[in-house]
């Protein structure tokens, strides 16, 4: 807490680390937690993006700044976290969002398929959370909260290296969640179902099928209609926060009912 009042100015009571902040779900996660009391890096391998974010949320009054990285990489995760730490002056939370899709069943993907989808996915959020654990611990405790997906809990078609990868993610998160708690470390799961964002976009052309077709595909699930980035934001958002100061290890679908 003194940390962050020092590195990010007096008003600044935590700093938070959001990657893939420059994308759909991320720069909503960005915007919900956006105020003066919070101070968020912006973290993505699409810099001028994550700029923009981080310029968005200045513009409303919020504190941000935005950090060039790919995630998969050990070493530029360990200077991103040194980065972060060195502006703002600690670490309280960190949500995971980066991620990526590559549609396909095992015999459509090739190795290197798999091998990319398993970077940005899981790789990704191990790299990070064993550079910020220290930090967090450093403060006191902290939150984090990994996006995985319905896919990671139920299993989708085509979509073989996603599924595999994002179930990583929940239990590795839980794996986290009973590791750390002693160090006053919570770490929850947020499950989306197909939300409004580039990546869905993208899944529909890499299958061939015309955007609004797979849209409406998509929107068959009991809420019938697909998610909204700033849905997920919130279940991020609660669970950061100190009203879920009871909640560890948690998967928390938010896709209008897609997994049940
Ligand atoms: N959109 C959906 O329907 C949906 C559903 C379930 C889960 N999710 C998950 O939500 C998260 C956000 O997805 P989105 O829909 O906002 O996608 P998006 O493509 O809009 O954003 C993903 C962001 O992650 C960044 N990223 C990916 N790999 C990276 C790496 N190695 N290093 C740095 N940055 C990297 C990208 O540059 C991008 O800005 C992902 O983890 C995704 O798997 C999305």
């Amino acid at each position: 807490m003194n940390g962050a009042r020092e590195g990010a100015g007096s008003e600044a009571d935590r700093v938070v680390l959001v990657t893939g902040g420059a994308g759909g779900i991320g720069a909503a996660v960005c915007r919900r937690l956006a105020d003066h009391r919070t101070a968020l890096a912006v973290a993505d391998r699409e810099v001028e993006a994550a700029r923009e974010v981080a310029l968005e949320v200045r513009m409303a009054g919020g504190r941000a700044e935005p950090f060039g990285c790919d995630l998969s990489r050990p070493k530029d995760v360990e200077v991103l976290l040194d980065s972060v730490v060195g502006r703002f002056g600690a670490l309280h939370g960190l949500c995971t969002v980066a991620g990526s899709i590559r549609r396909g069943d095992v015999t459509e993907l090739t190795p290197a398929d798999w091998r990319a989808t398993f970077q940005d996915n899981l790789d990704s959020v191990f790299l990070t959370c064993r550079a910020a654990i220290p930090h967090l611990t450093r403060a006191g405790g902290g939150a984090i909260v990994t996006i995985a997906s319905g896919w990671g809990l139920r299993a989708g078609r085509r979509a073989a290296a996603y599924c595999a990868a994002k179930a990583g993610v929940v239990m590795l998160t839980q794996a986290m969640a009973l590791d750390h708690a002693p160090a006053g470390i919570r770490a929850n799961c947020v499950a989306p179902g197909d939300v409004r964002t580039p990546m869905l976009e993208r899944e529909a052309r890499q299958l061939g099928r015309p955007v609004g077709e797979f849209y409406a595909e998509a929107a068959d699930r009991p809420l019938g209609r697909i998610g909204e980035p700033s849905e997920i934001a919130d279940a991020v958002s609660y669970l950061l926060g100190d009203e879920a100061s009871f909640v560890t290890g948690a998967v928390l679908t938010v896709d209008g009912g897609g997994t049940l």
